[in-house]
């Protein structure tokens, strides 16, 4: 077997990876060790910034995993010119695109390629070479499943060759401090091609996401050895590359059509930052046996559940009806404060009644029909009068405490005024607050009951 060898930025051998531990690191006191030696330093590209916590940490492996065409060698291409202004050394492994085709992508984003540095190569050796040449800050590699290792006995793009190739570029990181960057692709279903494994050996991973028809791209952290996971970066792809959305909230709710039936705004957090999304439903005539859910951009099971209370809690019955659910845009929403919004969506869509278009609505929804109140509610309400929202529905609960007045004090002085809040203390009560008093009525009464919750 040829020997696997580390190299060390100043050029020392730093240990083989054949199997043996590559180094023999002695025990330290844990007192002694320089924890500002590993500070995440920026790549200047400010919304992969925000998801990292700072930027790259020294040394560390991070894998972006994407579909195909949405954007990672774009975004990676983009850091690493950053990176180059700021004198970083960077090391593209372009291992599906010609060095041609990628200089000619760096001219039409108007990248600067001083001090980057490329190779086209898929195998293993070819890439410690390359690096060792080149002594990179940064190396990215474009992209691990095209990695290919002729010592491991399996075809190149298999679990196999991947898995051992990624565990060789994360020893090399390791021991030579090489700030490096996997880029990984998803297949339909969302998950990373094959190595799931991966995830276990990096220490990021970030999946990039979005419509590839549709010109918003989000990036998030499903799993950060240095920071939280939470932070959610928004870029818009233009013919100029990624460029970041400062006004995520805005972007969302841009398209939006105003006393539309089934539309829901929802001020919901996204790690640090308040981010407004518009919840819709649609319910219609089911043709099937067994009517559809559908749920896009949130949880299924969740929407099952909140039918299930709106038929029995707030006499939201929707026999014999498909029900679709999603988030505009593209968005994700996970957290069950948006509970309240996503049934009030099902509910205005089924009564064919808009909410008030000045209204955004909070709170998470328990299995009795009581409204629960939901944290940081003084963030998420100063974003809604920012974007020039006038009420908000809340929890009873809340209505007294964190929200209302507090809004704009709680939030800090970039945050925009006080937004009034309608408190509402179960769901049958949300209902009528938002869709007028008048008894809700089954949509198609004389058809079977719906399959009581059925997700497909
Ligand atoms: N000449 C161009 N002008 C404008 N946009 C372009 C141009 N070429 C590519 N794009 C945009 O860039 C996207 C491709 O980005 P990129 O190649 O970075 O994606 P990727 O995720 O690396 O794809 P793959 O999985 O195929 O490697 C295209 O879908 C398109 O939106
Ligand atoms: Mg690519």
């Amino acid at each position: 077997m040829v020997e696997e060898i580390a190299i060390s930025r100043n050029g020392d051998r730093l240990g083989s990876s054949d199997g043996a531990a590559p180094v023999a690191a002695a025990p330290v006191p844990l007192s002694d060790v320089d924890g500002w030696a590993s500070l995440p330093r920026p790549t200047g590209v400010a919304e992969l910034d925000r998801v990292l916590g700072g930027g790259l940490v020294p040394g560390s492996v991070t894998l972006v995993g994407g579909e195909p065409g949405i954007g990672k060698s774009t975004l990676l291409l983009q850091a690493l010119g950053q990176l180059a202004r700021c004198g970083v050394r960077g090391l593209l492994v372009s291992a599906e695109e010609s060095p041609q085709q990628v200089r000619r992508r760096a001219e039409r984003l108007g990248i600067d390629v001083e001090g980057l540095w490329i190779v086209g190569e898929t195998g293993l050796s070819a890439i410690r070479a390359a690096v060792e040449q080149v002594r990179p800050d940064v190396v990215v590699v474009d992209s691990i499943q095209t990695v290919w290792d002729p010592d491991l006995e399996s075809a190149p793009g298999s679990v196999t060759q991947v898995r051992g190739c990624a565990h060789a570029l994360v020893t090399l990181a390791k021991t030579a401090g090489l700030t490096t960057v996997l880029v990984g692709h998803v297949t339909k279903d969302g998950a990373l091609a094959g190595p799931r494994v991966l995830e276990h050996v990096v220490d990021t991973v970030l999946s990039f996401e979005g419509e590839r028809h549709h010109a918003l791209r989000l990036l998030r952290a499903s799993k950060h050895r240095f920071g939280a996971t939470g932070e959610l970066g928004v870029f818009e792809m233009t013919d100029a590359g990624l460029e970041g959305v400062d006004d995520a909230s805005g972007m969302f709710l841009g398209d939006r059509r105003a006393a539309t039936a089934g539309s829901v705004v929802f001020p919901g957090m996204e790690g640090q930052r308040p981010l407004l999304v518009e919840l819709q439903a649609l319910v219609v005539p089911s043709s099937l046996g067994t009517p559809r859910r559908s749920a896009s951009g949130v949880d299924a099971g969740r929407l099952a559940l909140l039918l299930a209370v709106l038929h029995r809690h707030a006499d939201i019955t929707i026999p014999g009806c498909d029900v679709y659910a999603s988030a505009a845009g593209g968005a994700r929403v996970t957290e069950p404060g948006a509970d309240l919004a996503l049934s009030l969506a099902v509910a205005s869509a089924a009564l064919g009644r808009p909410l008030p278009d000045d209204l955004v609505v909070i709170g998470e929804v328990g299995l009795a029909g009581e409204l629960r109140q939901v944290g940081q509610t003084p963030r998420r309400l100063a974003e809604a009068a920012r974007l020039g929202f006038g009420r908000a529905l809340v929890p009873r609960s809340s209505a007294g405490s964190s929200a209302g007045s507090s809004a704009a004090s709680s939030a800090g002085s970039s945050a925009g005024g006080t937004l009034p809040t309608v408190p509402a203390g179960n769901l049958a009560e949300a209902v009528a607050v938002a869709l007028g008093g008048a008894r809700p009525r089954s949509l198609r009464p004389s058809m079977p009951a719906a399959g009581s919750g059925s997700t497909q």
